[in-house]
């Protein structure tokens, strides 16, 4: 059997990582396809290398643009890979412009395409990756669902009969890592004389956090104004929308700094006082570290952070400063997001539905 994993944005190489090593021991044949989407190697590069899934096979180095001249050159290079690789299964990760892309070029050639991560939704029809989930699920002929509460969003949508729980793909990769981590101090420490516990994590990259110039402004100031010092791991999109509408991205207790690779981002975590996000894969990251999350959305897929405490929303300054000052969190041992073995049960299904 052979699988196309088609993959563009810095989540999904995390995800395919997961996905690599399971088809590698499954001895299945398995083409990365990269878009291009994500091109700056700290977006890129270093996750595949840092976890060992090496070269795309092919990469196709669209690179930026609006949705719809990205997403349509995506659209047009993948009939030509699909055609000459003949894949069983073309296996689409996550809601970015990539997924939605990869899940259109593949139904139209007739191959059966797999969506891991399926079912998620945030109900809020203004940002992108609803978009790209919604169209995803329903195009897709097998659901990999992470969660219980996406499997019940899918069968709300009539899409029951494709969709299997299979676990959550990321947390396979962070269970790899955790053990490696309690023993090495994250190197932020040193380089920002920080101590361990003294500061917060932050990223802020979405659209509807950046591109409205008093938005932005309004989170910046926000973390700014808080206790400890807020490094926030800055995203290229947030420094070039700062640098659009005059943001200053370091100010108070805010510090930009890079990105982070996946390692030494899990460590500055685990040794933070607190996670300040509007990323998905973060949210859920911290609360397997057991670390206290504020989200800066008014909603997020992740819910089942939310109802075990680890997560609040937080959008104005107050509940922000509200939101990483609450008390720390009950522990739990609920596991929503199973048991690190993900992504060998998204390899047996789709052997098992190849059959
Ligand atoms: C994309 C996904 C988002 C995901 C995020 C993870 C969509 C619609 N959005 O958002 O769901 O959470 O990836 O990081 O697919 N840029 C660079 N270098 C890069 C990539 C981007 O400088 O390597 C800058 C460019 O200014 C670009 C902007 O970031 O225009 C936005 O990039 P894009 O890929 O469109 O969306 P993300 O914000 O990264």
């Amino acid at each position: 059997m052979k699988i196309a994993s088609v993959v563009g944005a810095r989540p999904q190489f995390v995800k395919l990582a997961a996905i690599h090593k399971a088809a590698k021991a499954a001895g299945v044949e398995h083409i990365i396809v990269h878009t291009g989407q994500h091109y700056d190697p700290m977006l890129s590069d270093v996750f595949f290398e840092e976890l060992g899934i090496g070269a795309p096979d092919v990469h196709l180095g669209v690179g930026s643009g609006t949705h719809g001249v990205q997403t349509g050159a995506m659209l047009a290079a993948l009939d030509a890979v699909f055609e000459e690789h003949q894949p069983d299964w073309v296996l689409v990760y996550g809601d970015t412009n990539s997924t939605v892309a990869a899940t259109l070029s593949a139904v139209k050639m007739h191959i059966p395409v797999a969506h891991l991560e399926a079912g998620l939704r945030s109900f809020n029809r203004r940002m992108p990756e609803e978009h790209n989930r919604v169209m995803t699920d329903h195009a897709a002929d097998l659901l990999l669902a992470p969660t219980q509460v996406a499997v019940e969003h899918l069968a709300n949508e009539g899409l029951a009969e494709r969709t299997i729980l299979v676990g959550d793909v990321m947390t396979d990769v962070l269970f790899d890592v955790r053990d490696e981590l309690a023993g090495r101090p994250s190197a932020l420490l040193k380089e920002l004389d920080l101590e361990p516990g003294g500061y917060y994590v932050a990223t802020i990259h979405r659209a509807e956090n950046t591109d409205d110039p008093a938005r932005l402004a309004t989170v910046a100031l926000a973390l700014a104004g808080l206790d400890k010092p807020v490094v926030l791991l800055a995203h290229p999109r947030v420094v070039a929308k700062a640098a659009a509408h005059g943001v200053e991205l370091t100010q108070g207790s805010l510090i930009a700094h890079a990105p982070l690779a996946y390692a030494d981002l899990m460590a500055a975590t685990l040794s933070s006082a607190g996670v300040i996000t509007d990323s998905g894969g973060l949210q859920k990251e911290a609360f397997l570290l057991g670390v206290p999350c504020t989200t800066v959305r008014t909603e997020t897929e992740w819910v089942e952070t939310i109802e075990l405490g680890w997560n609040v929303l937080a959008n104005t300054a107050e509940e922000i400063s509200a939101g990483v000052s609450r008390p720390r969190p009950k522990v739990t041992d609920a596991a929503p997001y199973g048991d690190g073995h993900a992504a060998e049960r998204v390899i047996d299904a789709l052997l098992n539905a190849a059959r």
